[in-house]
């Protein structure tokens, strides 16, 4: 999945995967990793969530990316916050108070730039890419993130037969495979939302499991 794709669905104002509230299992389940206000959270593929505001109002410090500047920029206009723009080597920062997007490519990402985040918000993330993609993801994370921070992740698996991602459909053996490195690695919430998404149901599809995780290094 090339980066173009995911910048045209912005241009063509395709991201019905945007959620105009607060994450509900982010603010049921976030609590249960136990991190300190002072934490610092990394948050990739993000989008424009709302999710960033939530996680800056628990005291904590966000460190983003996303490969739209489309996204970037009306995440900033939309929320009536204004950006401090800086160039970096391979990503442009966004910066206000609690909040930094590296407007870039995740695979562009090095050690110093999130060696400094404490957790890992995915929301719709590894959901996102593809099966050899999610490998790279996890891999490329390892890389940056080499001592497994505590995540939360929440995850989609559906009948990948009767349609096409993204969103993807990520089991709960591969979300176990990839995350192996991790010690615990718990589900916390699991139920059929497909009733919920009625678009997904006139494509034929009549379950769609809704999975929380919560690793634990
Ligand atoms: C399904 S959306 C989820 C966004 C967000 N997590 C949310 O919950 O609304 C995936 C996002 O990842 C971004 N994206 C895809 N590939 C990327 C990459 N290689 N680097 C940075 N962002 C990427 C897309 O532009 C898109 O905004």
């Amino acid at each position: 999945m090339k980066a173009e794709f995911w910048i045209e669905r912005w241009q063509n104002g395709q991201i019905g995967f945007h959620q105009e509230a607060f994450n509900a299992h982010l603010q049921n389940y976030w609590p249960a990793l136990g991190l300190p206000a002072e934490a610092c959270v990394f948050v990739p593929l993000c989008g424009k969530t709302l999710d960033l505001l939530w996680l800056r109002s628990q005291g904590h410090s966000v460190l983003a990316v996303e490969i739209s500047e489309l996204a970037v920029a009306a995440f900033f206009r939309e929320n009536d916050l204004q950006a401090q723009i800086t160039q970096e080597e391979h990503f442009s920062r966004w910066q206000c108070a609690g909040i930094d997007i590296l407007c870039g490519d995740f695979f562009d990402l090095q050690a110093a730039d999130v060696g400094i985040c404490d957790a890992l918000y995915d929301r719709a993330s590894l959901v996102a890419l593809p099966a050899a993609m999610r490998r790279q993801y996890v891999r490329h994370l390892q890389k940056t993130m080499p001592q497994q921070k505590p995540h939360l992740l929440v995850a989609l698996s559906y009948d990948q037969n009767v349609i096409d991602g993204p969103p993807f459909s990520v089991e709960e053996a591969e979300v176990r495979e990839l995350y192996a490195a991790f010690k615990g690695i718990k589900k916390v919430f699991s139920e059929d939302v497909i009733s919920g998404s009625p678009h997904l149901q006139k494509k034929g599809l009549q379950h769609l499991q809704e999975t929380v995780y919560c690793l634990q290094g």
